[in-house]
């Protein structure tokens, strides 16, 4: 597909695909599984209290957040550049009793081909750790979102299980790559802060959520407990 992605994060979308494929000796299928992450609820909460018309979850993987949010707005946008991951999503939603509130739609958070003020609420939960030009990312989805409307998402902390995992190696202070060659960014609240200043944005809440995650089959066999910045943008206007 074409991409407006930096390279680096350009070539991780073809990798992230076959993660979700059955059929590849390194795919999974659903990677992530149930339960959503806790987060996913306050959003749809904060969207629907300032009566969202569409939310977008960008990514939505294979789908663990799309129950929850879909009660954050009439419309919800589902978002990802794995159609592999889109098709596990959809047998969660029907599974959910959601399917008729969701457009699932192929989507690159570098270029997401929506126009600009277009969603009224995205959930962006762990993509920017990620990415290599989290920046670039930030700047479109600011773009789409309208006046006034929220964006909710989240970079993982140094204390997050995934830099303790026996598999993932470091290639520089806080960045790593892990075992399905997937770069990992952990940030403090010094490099957020610093990260959405450099794009010109400032937060209206952040706060330190941990939670605990049940195995996810092929990727990582074990329970383990995640902790990250969750931050929340509101669009000025
Ligand atoms: C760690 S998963 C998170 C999925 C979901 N948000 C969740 O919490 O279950 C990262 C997802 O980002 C997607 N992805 C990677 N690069 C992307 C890009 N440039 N634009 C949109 N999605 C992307 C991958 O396909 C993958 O589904």
């Amino acid at each position: 597909m074409t991409t407006g992605a930096p390279s680096k994060d350009a070539a991780a979308i073809p990798l992230w695909n076959a993660a979700y494929d059955t059929s590849q000796v390194r795919g999974s299928g659903n990677l992530w599984g149930d339960p959503p992450v806790p987060h996913a609820e306050r959003a749809a909460s904060l969207f629907a209290a300032s009566s969202a018309r569409v939310v977008l979850d960008l990514p939505c993987g294979d789908g663990r957040n799309l129950p929850p949010l879909a009660a954050g707005a009439p419309i919800l946008l589902a978002g990802d550049t794995s159609l592999n991951a889109m098709g596990i999503a959809e047998q969660v939603v029907e599974r959910a009793g959601v399917r008729e509130k969701v457009v699932f739609v192929k989507v690159d958070a570098f270029d997401t081909g929506l126009l600009d003020n277009s969603v009224d609420g995205i959930f962006c939960w762990d993509l920017l750790g990620h990415l290599t030009n989290p920046e670039e990312a930030l700047r479109e989805l600011h773009r789409i979102l309208r006046p006034g409307g929220h964006l909710v998402a989240n970079q993982w902390t140094m204390n997050d299980c995934q830099v303790s995992d026996p598999n993932i190696r470091e290639i520089a202070p806080k960045e790593y790559i892990d075992h399905f060659d997937f770069y990992c960014r952990f940030y403090d609240r010094s490099d957020l802060d610093s990260l959405l200043e450099s794009v010109g944005m400032t937060a209206e809440s952040v706060e330190v959520q941990r939670w605990w995650e049940p195995p996810h089959a092929g990727y990582r066999d074990y329970e383990h407990e995640h902790e990250s910045l969750v931050f929340t943008i509101k669009k000025a206007g």
